[in-house]
């Protein structure tokens, strides 16, 4: 979760690596740090809260020297102080570290260096590491000069042999100021590779304002780099790797914030140009069915497949909620959905003809990875939709589909989410096609598809009425949201959104459900939000909007045009324009985006860094 970055060229590193931590706060936003090499040792600034508190401390420093290491933090061992804050050095001042994961052998580990000398600053796992690190480092004979591995690298080595858990690490050492030591277990780290200097980061947005070619590191992988060379070894064997590099397809205008007040707003108004890219190129030329390069599947392998499981975690989780409904209903194959955190423990009986997908818009969910690895370590084929070209997801899945919708920064997501719905609506059709779905269905179908970027566009017109709304409810403290079949996961995910940014509590019901318990909750006090769509289930979720109305709910309606209400029955209405019902989903999903950011606006929250939460979880 925590956020990663090191530099090692001719530039002064500092800037380097403190304008890379803004572009990686979304990872997480406890603390700051950064280390840099000076003819005196290492220079360290460091502090709680966001990088510009960091920024204003680094003015404090002398922070010269021309190789770096950076890190925002998340927490996980040890509270939100400014001694807990990475990089965390060695009680004897070689070794300097930044670290994302966690140290689970840690006490042991601690127990040792202790006895070896070695003092603690800290309440954190890192800094055991750091000691034991350098421990080995000063146990390791100095080679001679140029001589490889090198002396840091070798003691890293050693250590992480000792070391249970997981890591992305990024070592200096006092004495050698022109190396970079980094290693990966479970947690991602990139090498950039630039022209006379290189980057270490836990994601490419740290990287891509000074190069776009980058080597995505393997978990059980070692790699030195200096300003002009860079090598990788496995951690295990010692061996050599033989490095891929790759070119990076974001460039840094796609993280910048334009006119937008928030990423969040900027977002959720980029989600009709984020739906044309993810479905570019994937039609028949016939405009009847999805077609996808990457799947590595074949259509006579997809014909035998007799159950599909979908598994994420958060939002991408509800995605594959409503996948699983699109599926059943338009390709008729049994859908199973599975938290990740779950499914990786659960030991599901799978059987040959199942096949597991996993949505992660990151790519690099820990828990969403770890399914993943599961079912393949069973013998099972896993697909993935991520968004996050090379990602560790990406790399290990059997094959995939790439949402495209370029970097998603708010830690709410929506874009993503939305993206992911028209993915798993295109992996029905095309699923579908293959088995009942005629050919005036698919064209049907396909066209719905075309126009939801245009239905997007249109319900985005609807914002200012939402905000009106939304202040008119912003000082609520519970909400429910209310939906039913596929707009059931709508709701569950307008409650998510909701809590996530604005802290007020909401819950996610099925329309039907809610008289068996959360009817409870209804009062003036407790707003409901409805989706209400035509179709045999309208007079049914009337029916539950009347029994709401009857305990003096308050009633917010995200309503399909045309649709005549009861008068009196809604207090608000949203209209959103009926459409097919693989594409319903998406649609409904903007209100209760605009909803819950403005309602968070509303009462000042900190939209794109919600309290406790970070972007990617690469921690259990
Ligand atoms: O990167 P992933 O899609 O795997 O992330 C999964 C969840 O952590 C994520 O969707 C989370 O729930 C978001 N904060 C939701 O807005």
């Amino acid at each position: 979760m925590c956020g990663i970055v090191g530099y090692i060229g001719p530039a002064k590193a500092s800037q380097i690596l403190i304008d890379g931590l803004k572009r990686l706060e979304y990872r997480g936003y406890d603390s700051a740090g950064v280390a840099v090499h000076t003819p005196a040792g290492f220079a360290v600034a460091k502090k709680t809260g966001r990088v510009a508190n960091l920024e204003r401390e680094a003015a404090r420093h002398v922070l010269t020297g021309t190789c770096g290491i950076g890190h925002t933090r998340w927490a996980t061992h040890g509270g939100v102080t400014d001694a807990n804050a990475h990089p965390h050095v060695s009680s004897d001042g070689q070794i300097a570290l930044i670290h994302n994961g966690v140290i689970e052998n840690f006490s042991a580990i601690k127990r040792f260096v202790t006895g070896k000398g070695y003092t603690f600053q800290s309440e954190t796992d890192t800094e055991v590491l750091a000691n034991l690190i350098a421990y080995h480092y000063a146990k390791e004979p100095a080679p001679a000069a140029d001589a490889e591995p090198s002396r840091l690298l070798e003691s890293v080595r050693k250590s992480l042999l000792h070391v249970e858990g997981t890591y992305g690490i990024v070592v200096m050492s006092r004495d050698h100021p022109g190396e970079l030591v980094s290693a990966r277990r479970g947690s991602p780290l990139i090498l950039g590779i630039g022209r006379g200097e290189n980057l270490i980061a836990s994601d490419v947005s740290a990287i891509v304002g000074r190069t776009q070619n980058v080597v995505y590191l393997k978990d059980g992988e070692l790699a030195r780099v200096t300003a002009d060379a860079f090598a990788i070894t496995s951690l295990t064997q010692g061996d050599d790797v033989v490095p891929v590099i790759s070119q990076v397809n974001w460039s840094i205008a796609d993280s910048a914030l334009g006119d937008f007040a928030h990423y969040m707003e900027k977002e959720i108004f980029e989600q009709p140009q984020a739906l044309e890219n993810a479905m570019r190129g994937r039609f028949s030329e016939d405009g009847s069915t999805a077609q996808f390069g990457g799947l590595n599947v074949t259509p006579n392998e997809l014909r035998q497949v007799d159950r599909l499981l979908f598994t994420a975690c958060g939002t991408a989780w509800h995605a594959c909620l409503v996948t699983e409904y699109l599926v059943e209903r338009f390709a008729r194959v049994p859908a199973e959905v599975d938290y990740a955190s779950e499914f990786r423990y659960r030991n599901t009986p799978l059987d040959p003809n199942s096949l597991l997908f996993v949505l992660s818009q990151s790519g690099e969910t820990i828990d969403t990875l770890a399914a993943l690895r599961e079912a393949k370590r069973r013998g099972y084929r896993g697909l993935a939709i991520t968004n996050v070209v090379g990602s560790t997801i990406a790399r290990e899945a059997d094959g995939g589909i790439y949402q495209h919708v370029g970097p998603e920064i708010g830690v709410a997501s929506t874009k993503a989410f939305t993206s992911q719905l028209l993915l798993g609506a295109m992996v029905a059709l095309y699923l579908g096609r293959m088995r009942d779905m005629s050919y005036a269905d698919g064209k049907a179908y396909v066209a719905a598809l075309k126009a939801a970027p245009d239905l997007v566009r249109r319900t985005l017109t609807q914002a200012e009425h939402i905000r009106g709304i939304a202040q008119r409810y912003a000082g609520y403290n519970d909400m429910l949201f209310l939906g039913r079949l596929a707009l059931f996961p709508i709701a569950l995910e307008g409650a998510l959104k909701l809590k996530e940014i604005s802290y007020i509590h909401a819950e996610g019901y099925p329309a039907a459900e809610m008289k068996h318990g959360p009817i409870a909750l209804v009062s003036e006090r407790c707003p409901s939000v409805f989706f209400v769509t035509k179709g045999e289930l309208f007079p049914k979720v009337v029916s539950s909007m009347q029994e709401i109305k009857a305990r003096k709910g308050p009633i917010i309606a995200v309503c399909t045009e045309g649709l005549e209400l009861p008068p009196g029955l809604a207090d608000e209405v949203i209209p959103i324009p009926d459409c097919h019902e693989a594409v319903l989903p998406i649609v409904a999903t903007i209100p209760i985006q605009l909803l819950a950011y403005y309602i968070a606006v509303a009462r000042h929250c900190d939209v794109d860094k919600p309290r406790n939460l970070a972007k990617s979880v690469t921690v259990e």
